[in-house]
């Protein structure tokens, strides 16, 4: 059956290549209302996000990035998620949430992004430290992700194999290897 979500899910840009033109800022509230909409355990939202669209912000979250993704440094706006545990549920003394329903409210950041025909990719490669010292955060805060937003730009600025990676069909394990059905 085809849905409209399946349309978005299969729509979500894989390039990395971002254009510097700047996200409207009605768009970017859209985004982070998405996030904002998110389900999370007990309710206890515990999904934090740096949102950086000021040249001072900007150049500092630009620096965390690890080499590997040079190409998110022309993203007009970039942001960093963060939570930590003492946010949210922890069941049976061992299942912690807190992480969970981070990664829960940026795949709605994704999806909403797709939908307004803008890139947002995310990414572990970056220095959660340099991004703690850079922005005051305490060193119980556990920054898990940046997402680089923007408009999809020209694969000829990426380095030859992100450009191979780009124009690549996407892969995913067959449904057979992921569920079970009893
Ligand atoms: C937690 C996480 C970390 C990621 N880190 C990076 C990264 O540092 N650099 C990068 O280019 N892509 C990164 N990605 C993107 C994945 O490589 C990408 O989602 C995956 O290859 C599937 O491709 P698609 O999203 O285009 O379908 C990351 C994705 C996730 C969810």
């Amino acid at each position: 059956m085809e849905t409209k979500l399946l349309d978005i899910l299969r729509a979500r840009k894989a390039t990395r290549a971002i254009d510097a033109r700047p996200v409207e800022p009605e768009k970017l509230e859209a985004i982070l209302e998405a996030a904002r909409l998110s389900a999370s355990c007990f309710n206890n939202q515990p999904w934090r996000f740096l949102v950086l669209t000021e040249p001072a912000g900007l150049e500092k979250g630009r620096d965390a990035l690890s080499r590997g993704n040079y190409w998110a440094r022309t993203a007009p706006v970039l942001i960093y998620g963060y939570s930590q545990a003492d946010l949210d549920c922890v069941i049976g003394g061992v299942r912690e949430y807190y992480l969970f329903d981070l990664g829960m409210a940026v795949q709605n950041v994704l999806l909403q992004a797709t939908e307004l025909d803008l890139v947002a990719r995310p990414m572990a490669g970056f220095s959660p430290k340099k991004v703690r010292q850079a922005f005051g955060l305490s060193d119980d805060v556990r920054v898990m992700v940046a997402i680089a937003v923007g408009y999809e730009g020209d694969i000829a600025t990426l380095e030859e194999q992100h450009q191979e990676m780009s124009r690549a069909p996407r892969e995913r394990k067959a449904l057979e290897e992921i569920v079970s059905f009893r």
